[in-house]
């Protein structure tokens, strides 16, 4: 099919719940897109940071290949031995707890929701407190929890049990406590509101309110977890180099997880951290597809790929260099540029005047002005494109990305 065929295709046959650009693309290769036509996309959006390991990567391709030869599904009523390996690595790298896998961000984090209800549930306590422009996903709680009100627009009423609280803001979450508090939501780097990392005394100070109010601290890693900073989890980063004696021992008591955690493969997850780790028993959550022997073989290749290339380092190296490039822009387009390893916002400025037209957002705008560059990045919030390249991107297109942003922003 060409393009226009596959574009006219989705308009008479998909439900619009997205706002898609009018690109398809039928092949990659590590950071690179093609199209039907053959046009050459650069790729840093990487399917909105899940494609860890790039695009078509052999170990992926050939662990995927090999497992769908072997075993792709059993279901959760007998065990999975590459579950149970998975679920040990991944607890190995957090010292202690336990794993339970889904498919997507949305469900981990509904695992995490039934587990504050489940933890708070003899006491009455059920509220998940979460911050303001933070994002949790598509599903009914997900909107609830989410502190966007255009996720939740026409789909009112919105679940009970859900606050939201200014992010970053310590004595606001003190202040909104209630006898019903269960749990608190946030993620490290805030991703769809424009790339806003948590500060380390924001972090340590939630810690101590929750441990103080025996409340669940719980961690949103769907976006920044999976070694997008330079690190498995953002908080590891966040909190690097800080000297107040409790960021070595911080640790949240549960985190989601999902996007790249699969390099591709829907895959969702919860860490969760002991005792809590043995509140959801048998039969109190499930999932058809959770775990799944394909899904698992698929994750466990991206761990290989990421240890075996070094390519935590590689992301916080690539994300230092790119940082620095943006910077050095100094470009009057750009009023900010934000982030943490390879979880990159360039935030532009208020009024760019070929920016602005009836109903779209000057982000979506000029994300669509970079595809006319060949580069693909992701909007995030109004006014801000995230570069959220593959964990393997090379320092060459690092470069090549930034030529073709400052070539858009010349093009305003
Ligand atoms: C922080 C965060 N949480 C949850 C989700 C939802 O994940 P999914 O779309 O896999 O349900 C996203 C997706 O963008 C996200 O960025």
């Amino acid at each position: 099919m060409t393009t226009a065929e596959i574009l006219a295709a989705h308009d008479r046959f998909v439900v619009p719940t997205y706002g898609r650009f009018p690109l398809a693309f039928v092949r990659g290769r590590g950071a690179r897109l093609w199209d039907a036509e053959g046009r050459e996309y650069l790729d840093f959006g990487a399917g909105i940071a899940v494609c860890a390991l790039g695009h078509a990567h052999p170990a992926l391709a050939e662990a995927l290949a090999r497992q769908a030869a072997t075993l792709i599904h059993v279901s959760n009523l007998y065990h999975v031995e590459l579950q149970a390996r998975l679920a040990e690595r991944i607890v190995s790298l957090l010292g202690g707890g336990r794993c339970f896998f889904c498919n997507s961000g949305a469900e981990a984090n509904e695992a995490l929701f039934k587990l504050a209800r489940k933890f708070g549930h003899r006491e009455g306590r059920y509220e998940v407190l979460t911050a303001v422009n933070s994002f949790h996903g598509r599903t009914l709680a997900g909107i609830s929890a989410t502190g966007q009100e255009k996720v939740k627009a026409g789909f009112e009423p919105m679940m009970e049990g859900f606050r939201h609280v200014p992010f970053n803001d310590l004595a606001a979450v003190e202040a909104a406590l209630s006898k019903k508090t269960a749990a608190i939501l946030i993620e490290g780097v805030q991703g769809e509101s424009g790339i806003h990392p948590a500060s380390a005394e924001y972090l340590l100070g939630l810690r101590d309110l929750c441990d103080r109010n025996h409340l669940l601290l719980l961690m949103d890693a769907v976006q920044d977890g999976m070694f997008r900073t330079g690190r498995f989890q953002s908080w590891q980063r966040l909190l690097e180099g800080s000297r107040d004696a409790r960021a070595a021992a911080f640790l949240p008591d549960g985190i989601s997880m999902a996007k790249g955690l699969a390099g591709g493969v829907p895959m969702g997850g919860v860490w969760i951290r002991p005792p809590h780790d043995l509140l959801l028993g048998p039969g109190s959550h499930g999932s058809t597809f959770g775990g799944t022997p394909l899904a698992c073989a698929a994750a466990w290749a991206v761990f290989e790929a990421i240890e075996r290339e070094g390519l935590a380092e590689h992301a916080r190296r690539m994300g230092a260099h790119l940082l620095d490039r943006l910077r050095n822009l100094a470009s009057p387009r750009v009023a900010a540029v934000r982030g943490l390893g390879l979880m990159i916002g360039i935030e532009l400025a208020q009024e760019i005047p070929a920016l602005h037209a009836e109903g779209k957002l000057p982000s979506a705008l000029f994300t669509a002005k970079l595809m006319e560059t060949g580069l693909l990045v992701v909007p995030a919030g109004a006014r801000t494109i995230r570069f959220l390249p593959p964990l393997n991107v090379t320092r060459a297109e690092c470069d090549e990305a930034v030529e073709k942003l400052a070539r858009g922003l010349a093009s305003l």
